[in-house]
Parts: C-alpha cells; sequence; structure tokens
C-alpha cells in the first residue's frame, strides 16, 4: 500500500506518520526531513534549500522531485512508502504519476485557527518524537530518549504565516486532483487527540487493504 499524507503545516501528518509506520510498517519519506537533514549536513541542497524554507516558500519542484524519485525507484520500501510532505502542488503530483503508484491520499483537515498555535507550540526531539508545550507540564527534555527538546527554525509567527499562505495557494489544490483519482480521503484532524485521528485513519486503511 502505498500512500500520500497530505495536510495544512502543522495538520499532524508527522504524528500520524508514527502512527502508520508502527502499525502498518510503511516506509515514511517525508521531504521536509530530508531537507532538514541536509541542512544539518552543509550540502550543496541543504544550502539552497534552507534560502525557501526559512521564508515559507517550496523548495524547487526540479530538486524535490529528483530527490523523491530517486528514493522510490532506487530506494527499497518494503510493504510500501507513506509520503508525508510530498507532492506540494499539482505539478509534484503529476510527476508522482509518473514513476509510482499511489493507492490513497490521507488528507488531514485542521482549522486555520488551530495551526499557528500548534506550530509555534511544537517541541521536537531528533530521536523524531514530536510534542507541543501545552502537554509538556514545562519538562525540556525528550520522555523516550532523554535529549533535549528544540524548536525547527521555521516555526516561528512570520515564516508560518508564509508556509501557511504557501499551502493555500499551492498545496491545498492537490486534494482535488486525487479526489479527481477517486483515491482521496479526508479526516477531521482539528477536534480529535492524535490517537482518535488515527483510529480514524486507521479504519479506512483497513477498509482498504480487505
Ligand atoms: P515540512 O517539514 O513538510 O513541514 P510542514 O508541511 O510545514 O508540516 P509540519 O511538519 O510543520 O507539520 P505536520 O503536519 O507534520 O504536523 P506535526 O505532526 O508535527 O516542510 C518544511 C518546509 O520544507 C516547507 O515549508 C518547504 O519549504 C520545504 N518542503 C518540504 N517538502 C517540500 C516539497 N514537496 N516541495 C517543496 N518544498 C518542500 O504536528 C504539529 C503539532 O501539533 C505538534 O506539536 C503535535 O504534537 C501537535 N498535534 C498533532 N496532532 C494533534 C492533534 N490531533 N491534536 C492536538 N495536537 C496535535
Ligand atoms: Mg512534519
Amino acid at each position: 500500500m502505498n500512500i500520500v499524507l497530505l495536510g495544512a503545516p502543522g495538520a499532524g501528518k508527522g504524528t500520524q506518520a508514527a502512527f502508520i509506520q508502527n502499525k502498518y510498517g510503511l516506509t515514511h519519506i517525508a521531504t521536509g526531513d530530508i531537507f532538514r537533514a541536509n541542512i544539518k549536513g552543509g550540502t550543496p541542497i541543504g544550502k539552497l534549500a534552507k534560502s525557501y524554507i526559512d521564508a515559507g516558500k517550496l523548495v524547487p519542484d526540479e530538486v524535490t522531485c529528483e530527490i523523491v524519485k530517486d528514493r522510490l525507484v532506487n530506494g527499497e520500501v518494503g510493504k510500501g512508502f507513506m509520503l508525508d510532505g510530498f507532492p506540494r502542488n499539482v505539478f509534484q503530483a503529476e510527476e508522482l504519476d509518473k514513476f509510482a503508484k499511489v493507492d490513497l491520499c490521507v488528507n488531514i483537515d485542521v482549522d486555520k485557527a488551530l495551526l499557528m498555535d500548534r506550530i509555534c507550540g511544537r517541541r521536537m526531539c531528533s530521536c523524531g518524537a514530536t510534542y507541543h508545550v501545552s502537554t509538556l507540564n514545562g519538562a525540556t527534555t525528550c520522555a523516550k530518549c532523554g535529549q533535549p527538546l528544540y524548536q525547527r527554525a521555521d516555526d516561528n509567527p512570520e515564516t508560518v504565516g508564509a508556509r501557511l499562505d504557501t499551502y493555500e495557494a499551492q498545496t491545498a489544490p492537490v486534494a482535488n486532483y486525487y479526489r479527481a483519482q477517486g483515491k482521496l480521503f479526508t479526516v477531521d484532524g482539528g477536534s480529535g487527540t492524535p490517537e482518535q485521528v488515527f483510529a480514524a485513519i486507521e479504519s479506512e486503511l483497513d477498509k482498504y487493504l480487505k
């Protein structure tokens, strides 16, 4: 099973990817994580991506599509893949259809008013765990591995505003692309806990697998 996780910044793509990976063993490919690893490593891709990410804009399609294509065509995906943060515009969705088969697009729908608080309150761990300050009770280290928590460089109000505008203009139309193919499943990601959101996704994925 190959799925695309679609949703605005802060919708919960990374949070749900962890649940899905745990239950279904799909290979998680997150373009944002790939860019951040390149920025940390000081690679040419990282140097190029940084200026776009800091401005809340999309990294150019030719760079992003090539990274995903290389990963899917030349890498191992085992039971299937789960793309988080790709495709992010209709051009990327069309390109993806040329080199891989998407079975389902899970669109995590969250009211825009909630997103700024979710992102600016997010704390990350380098082990991959994600938290929100409202549930940390002042803790500054990861409950899973004990490492210090940090905030992403693009999680400040100004950049988040630009990321939300980019989402509205370029990424939201991707839902229609998959709706037209009969592959869209939209889940309410704004009114339940992460576990409740996953329960709704799980029942759809189980239905698909039957
Ligand atoms: P990327 O890393 O993909 O970031 P994003 O899309 O902005 O999404 P986030 O990772 O911020 O949010 P999320 O949906 O994963 O939410 P999370 O689960 O963490 O991309 C970053 C940048 O890279 C882009 O801006 C762009 O520049 C570039 N880029 C990446 N892909 C690209 C592409 N394809 N083309 C071009 N450029 C690209 O949750 C958020 C918070 O909410 C957490 O604190 C979490 O604990 C909390 N939370 C989650 N679920 C719930 C819930 N149900 N209830 C309450 N709180 C919740
Ligand atoms: Mg994410």
